[in-house]
């Protein structure tokens, strides 16, 4: 199959030629990666299963790994979930459109394809303009994980999703790099209150302030044991990875150099633009040590970029795992397979 690479105008997104091609090929049953504010998506109709099962195997997705459903507003949401508790009302008004994903109670309409057998759904109302007209342009809800193959670290560019499902899908829709880099954050509601299972782009404090006191799944910062039962069915999985193994490493810039310099060589470094010039190469970085939003628009494309390096191991220095750098940890952590360092 060829993948067809359409390029999204920067401005005047509504009635654009690529949209609405983008649009007839989902009404169609056929894939489409979506630009939207976190990553790129694989985009198919949520509500028919043969359709969504293609992600699947697209991706290299295990089964029981649900997916998120991408809706405009509101309004789609009402023949989706069975509930809607007042903390979700409140955490919906705050940040929809934006990157929070809310679990719920499904209804029937929801195919068990998308909530991989659960009885919960996924959803959210992305804010990336391209995102909601095609959403609003195809008229129907759509299902979509990040469009990486199943393992890789997320696409945050039309040419990553390409390197990884070029001649898989029909279509990416191109409309420039992600602003924000890191996946939505993903908070159940199917207990009434609100339990985070993955840090993204909205923080803790910020859902907080809005929703009164919140849970974090265990899961966020600790490896699943191999009996236990994720939450998320998401956390189970090695992700986000290089090839190449990553070595997480907390400390000063001077134990992190000190730690390094005494492993034998050949390895590579992925530390902040701070410590760049004074690293042992071959090095990578990933923004500022100061700017925890700049280091989540940076990650996945650094991540992309180690199996370049020709090394068997990557030191990577460990950001401070609070606020966007929660999400940033999290990742991290994942693709560094829990190998963590502190020194
Ligand atoms: O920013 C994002 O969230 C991007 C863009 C495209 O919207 N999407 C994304 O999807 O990251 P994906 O499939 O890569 O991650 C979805 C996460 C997975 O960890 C999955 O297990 C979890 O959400 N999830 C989906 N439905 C769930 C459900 N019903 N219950 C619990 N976790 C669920
Ligand atoms: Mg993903």
């Amino acid at each position: 199959m060829e993948t067809k690479h359409l390029l999204a105008p920067m401005m005047g997104v509504e009635n654009s030629q690529a949209v609405r091609e983008a649009a007839a090929i989902l009404r169609r049953g056929g894939l489409v990666a979506i630009p939207t504010e976190t990553v790129y998506g694989l985009a198919a109709n949520a509500l028919v299963p043969e359709a969504v099962k293609r992600i699947f195997v697209a991706k290299g997705r295990p089964q029981d790994n649900p997916l998120i459903v991408h809706i405009a507003d509101m309004a789609g949401i009402e023949s989706l979930i069975r509930t809607m508790p007042p903390c979700a009302v409140k955490l919906a008004d705050a940040f929809w459109p934006g990157p929070l994903t809310m679990v719920f109670p499904k209804t029937d309409l929801v195919p068990d394809v998308v909530s991989g057998g659960l009885d919960t759904v996924a959803i959210r109302i992305p804010a990336h303009p391209v995102a909601r007209e095609i959403i609003r342009t195809a008229g129907i809800p759509l299902a979509a994980p990040s469009a990486n193959r199943s393992g890789k670290p997320s696409p945050t560019t039309a040419q990553h999703v390409l390197e990884d499902l070029g001649g898989r899908i029909d279509a990416v829709l191109d409309a420039g790099p992600c602003s924000i880099g890191v996946e939505s954050t993903v908070v159940s509601l199917r207990s009434g209150t609100p339990h985070l299972l993955r840090p993204g782009g909205i923080t803790p404090k910020e859902l907080e302030t809005v929703a009164g006191n919140i849970t974090m799944d265990a899961a966020v910062l600790s490896q699943m044991q191999a009996d236990e039962t994720p939450a998320s069915p998401g956390m189970k999985y090695r992700h986000y990875a290089p090839q190449t193994k990553l070595v997480l490493v907390q400390g000063s810039w001077k134990e992190f150099l000190a730690y390094v310099l005494g492993k034998d060589k050949p390895y590579g470094v992925l530390c902040f633009d701070e410590d760049a010039q004074a690293a042992p190469q071959p090095c990578l970085t990933y923004g500022s040590i100061h700017d925890a939003n700049q280091q989540a628009v940076q990650l996945f494309d650094a991540l992309r970029r180690v199996d370049t390096l020709g090394v068997g191991t990557v030191y990577v220095r460990a950001p401070a795992a609070e606020g966007v750098g929660l999400a940033v940890y999290n990742r991290l952590l994942r693709a560094a397979a829990f190998r963590v360092v502190s020194l």
